[in-house]
């Protein structure tokens, strides 16, 4: 039996599916690039993902913030559980009541469940939309002076690789953080201390933000979303720590600059 990798090709994804590889443990990624291929967006490609699969790393795209997320999660986790799936391991975000909501479908969805609800990822400067503007030198958001715990998504995909092949994490909801409060410019100062360049932070309004993501050429309700996230979650609610990283994996989380230096090749000016 197989597990079935969601984003399997997205930054927690591609992790977990590489560390399932080395305990030769067998999984699919499920995605659109994926052969079967899977778009949360065209139900009838997710029963062909699902055959033959008993166990599933759900992450899901673009947020479960977003609307119709819930909906999904409620109809993929049904059907999975109808075709033998037994496990559910769910990407969740903290501080985000609709992603609660989903946290709750996975709940009672009647499989083993671990529910990992994670702060902002570290790699969204590397990996994500936030690498062209590290690389530009400026972190334009619309977020204020509040700290957030960034998480490294290698520990996530630690944790969420134990859930799904060890015994001793169903029924577990392990909030995860790194192990310390930076805000945005706390970050900027760890990537220019790393790349020895000047990386800075500088906060915009909403609508500013809108316009240059906009110019990217980023959907419209991407951007309404990001901007109603970076609203909701950035408003201190997540300004603390926690310790699911240890409750999982008896080991700290690993720090922002551990991370940094590590990736300070992918910061050099292209
Ligand atoms: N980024 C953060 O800081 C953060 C923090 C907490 C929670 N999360 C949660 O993490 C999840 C993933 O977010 P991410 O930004 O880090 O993305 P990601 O996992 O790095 O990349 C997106 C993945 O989803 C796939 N995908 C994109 N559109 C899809 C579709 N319509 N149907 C099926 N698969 C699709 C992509 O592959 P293809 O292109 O091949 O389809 C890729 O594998 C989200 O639910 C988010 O809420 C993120």
């Amino acid at each position: 039996m197989t597990t079935l990798v969601l984003g399997g090709t997205g930054k927690t994804g591609r992790r977990v599916a590489n560390r399932l590889t080395v305990l030769d443990h067998p999984w699919r990624i499920g995605s659109r690039s994926a052969r079967p291929s899977f778009d949360w967006t065209d139900r009838s490609t997710w029963a062909p993902a699902l055959d033959g699969v008993d166990s599933v790393y759900v992450t899901y795209y673009p947020d479960l913030a977003f609307p119709g997320a819930l909906e999904d999660i409620d109809a993929f986790t049904s059907l999975a559980v109808a075709g033998g799936v037994t496990r559910l391991v769910l990407l969740s975000g903290r501080g985000e009541p609709m992603a609660e909501a989903a946290e709750r479908v996975v709940q009672s969805s009647g499989a083993d469940w671990t529910i990992v609800r994670c702060s902002w990822f570290m790699q969204n400067f590397s990996e994500g939309y936030l690498l062209d503007p590290v690389l530009e030198g400026v972190i334009a958001l619309p977020i204020a002076d509040v700290p957030e715990p960034f998480v490294d998504v290698d520990d996530i995909a630690d944790v969420v690789v134990a859930a799904l092949t060890q015994k001793g994490h169903g029924g577990k909801l392990y909030e995860l953080t790194g192990p310390r409060l930076l805000t945005f410019a706390d970050v900027a100062a760890e990537l220019s201390k790393a790349t020895g360049r000047d990386i800075v932070y500088v906060p915009v309004t909403a609508e500013e933000f809108a316009a240059g993501a906009r110019e990217q050429g980023v959907p419209e309700n991407e951007i309404e979303g990001l901007n109603g996230l970076f609203a909701e979650v950035l408003d201190g609610r997540n300004a603390h720590l926690a310790d699911g990283v240890h409750q999982a994996l008896g080991r700290p989380a690993r720090d922002f600059t551990d991370y940094a230096t590590a990736n300070k090749a992918t910061w050099t000016v292209r």
